[in-house]
């Protein structure tokens, strides 16, 4: 609550004061709040050190993250977004999409919802921890989805094996955005359906992010696609774990 009314008051500042007052933050207090905020677990230098980390670290570093976290960011705005998505996708390709691979699943909840609207859904991350807790908790709701642990740069499935790729929250965490991106259109029938926060780098943060996407162009140029759509949302009232701008990127492969 106290959250969500502080990101509405700093929207309506003037950009130059926010810009000055992150700075401040950055430079001053941040690197210090988040240590003794998180503990030990929670890597303050991520941005620092995540070019050298090895694949093994990187999984590590993921399940520390959701055992100490819960890093649900997606909520059921998103979900009817993405679902109306990959309507629209069926409608304007007049292809059928019916096998969906959701990249940096978490804990499922755009899965779950996916597969309710009758979609076969399956799910990769990077991370073991994830998808244990993905996992138990679909089978809590008798809902059946394969569950594949892995890297989004590197996908372990042939190509155009999905009609739909879906990436939510998770494009902005991968370590090598291009490899991210040939990967998931070498996979990709018809459509990739990606969701990111929109901002600016920072050293220090709550989260591990590694990519930035402060405009609507930043995600249509890593694409590289001809035929796209693209639109800024807001989340600030949403229930997730993350409230504040999107964008929101529905790519079509030839
Ligand atoms: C912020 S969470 C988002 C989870 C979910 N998509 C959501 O919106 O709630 C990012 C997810 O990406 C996963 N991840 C991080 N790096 C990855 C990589 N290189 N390849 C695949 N998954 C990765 C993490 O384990 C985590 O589950």
């Amino acid at each position: 609550m106290a959250h969500k009314a502080y990101l509405k008051f700093k929207n309506l500042l003037p950009a130059s004061l926010k810009e000055a007052l992150s700075t401040v933050n950055q430079h001053f207090f941040a690197r210090r709040t988040l240590k003794r905020k998180y503990g030990s677990w929670f890597e303050v230098d991520w941005r620092k050190k995540f070019r050298t980390m090895s694949d093994e670290d990187w999984i590590r570093a993921y399940d520390d993250v959701w055992k100490n976290h819960h890093n649900d960011c997606l909520d059921e705005t998103d979900s009817t977004l993405v679902l109306e998505a990959i309507s629209q996708a069926r409608h304007r390709t007049q292809k059928p999409i019916t096998d969906i691979l959701e990249i940096g699943c978490g804990y499922g909840t755009l899965a779950m919802a996916m597969t309710k609207a009758g979609y076969t859904v399956t799910c990769l991350d990077v991370s073991p921890e994830a998808l244990r807790k993905a996992e138990e908790r679909a089978r809590g709701e008798n809902i059946h989805i394969t569950w594949k642990q892995g890297f989004a740069e590197n996908i372990p499935f042939p190509d155009k094996s999905f009609d739909v790729i879906t990436c939510c929250h998770t494009l902005e965490h991968v370590k090598d955005l291009a490899a991210t991106v040939q990967a998931m259109k070498r996979v990709a029938r018809t459509a990739i359906i990606v969701l990111v926060p929109k901002q600016r780098f920072r050293l220090y943060a709550e989260n591990y992010h590694t990519q930035f996407f402060s405009s609507q162009e930043d995600l249509i140029r890593a694409f590289g696609l001809a035929r796209y759509e693209c639109i800024e949302i807001d989340c600030i009232e949403h229930e997730g774990e993350f409230q504040g701008e999107a964008l929101f990127y529905v790519g079509y492969v030839e």
